[in-house]
């Protein structure tokens, strides 16, 4: 693994251009990440979230502008970028047939790391899948799958993870163990970018949030930040309604 010991943000993101033939998506996108903090970038379908994604990931490569990820210009140092990184995509990339203890050694083996089957059991530990290890992922619940992808793409201890809406298509509860999963990557010092067309979803679990339309970052800060950008609520005394997510999680359970 790459380890760089450099001040300065984990991603740096400056003047982004991208276009797809006439379509402009990405139009001069700005944006830093601390090292060991969880970003959120918010957008619609189709603002350019992926997009972004992808260029930051080497993926894709620019019209205009630069970005680095962990020190290393991703259009000059891409394969350092790529030692550096993982990347779980919006729909899960992992093996059916096999086990989830399987799918982790085989991708330990093909990193050529030390301890393939040691790696696997601590990260279905970590992700609370010990029980399911033995099981084939097509027996895997959406949440299950979800959380075996995320720790499939730790397997090396990649300093930065992209998270393209790691959340998509669950239910309360398996979002609720993929957050739990994330900010305890952020917790090991893992700085962490996650796409998301939920508002909860950052507000739960980022450090800071940006929000990208229109091509660009139409704001970005702390959630007190974006708080402070609309006037103050006017206090009214109504009766607390329980969100319709409350009374799921009270019925359902929250763990399990
Ligand atoms: N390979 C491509 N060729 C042409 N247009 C594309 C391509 N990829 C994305 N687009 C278009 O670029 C725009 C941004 O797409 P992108 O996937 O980055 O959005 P997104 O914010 O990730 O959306 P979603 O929330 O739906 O995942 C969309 O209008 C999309 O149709
Ligand atoms: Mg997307």
């Amino acid at each position: 693994m790459t380890t760089r010991a450099t001040a300065g943000p984990a991603i740096r993101v400056r003047g982004l251009e991208k276009s797809y033939k006439a379509l402009p998506v990405l139009r001069g996108v700005d944006f830093d990440v601390a090292r060991g903090s969880i970003f959120a970038l918010l957008g619609s379908n189709g603002a350019g979230k992926t997009t972004a994604v992808k260029i930051l990931a080497t993926l894709l490569e620019a019209d205009a502008g630069t970005a680095s990820v962990h020190g290393f210009d991703v259009a000059t140092r891409a394969a350092d970028v790529r030692e550096s990184i993982s990347l779980t995509g919006q729909f899960a990339a992992v093996d059916e047939i096999l086990s989830g203890r399987e799918n982790l050694v085989l991708i330990a083996r093909l990193r050529h790391l030390d301890d393939p089957t040691g790696i696997a059991d601590d990260l279905l530990e970590r992700f609370s899948l010990t029980d399911a290890g033995a099981r084939r992922v097509s027996t895997y619940s959406g949440g299950m799958r979800r959380r075996l992808d995320i720790a499939m793409s730790l397997v090396g201890n990649p300093p930065v993870i992209f998270l393209d809406e790691p959340t998509t298509g669950l239910d309360p509860r398996g979002r609720i163990e993929v957050w739990q999963a994330v900010r305890e990557l952020a917790a090991r010092g893992t700085t962490v970018l996650l796409t998301t067309q939920y508002l909860d979803e950052a507000e739960q679990l980022a450090d800071r949030i940006a929000i990208l339309h229109g091509g660009r970052i139409i704001v970005d800060g702390t959630l007190a930040e974006l708080r402070e950008l609309l006037p103050p609520a006017e206090v009214e005394y109504v009766e607390k309604q329980p969100t319709l997510e409350d009374v799921f999680l009270a019925l359902v359970g929250a763990d399990g």
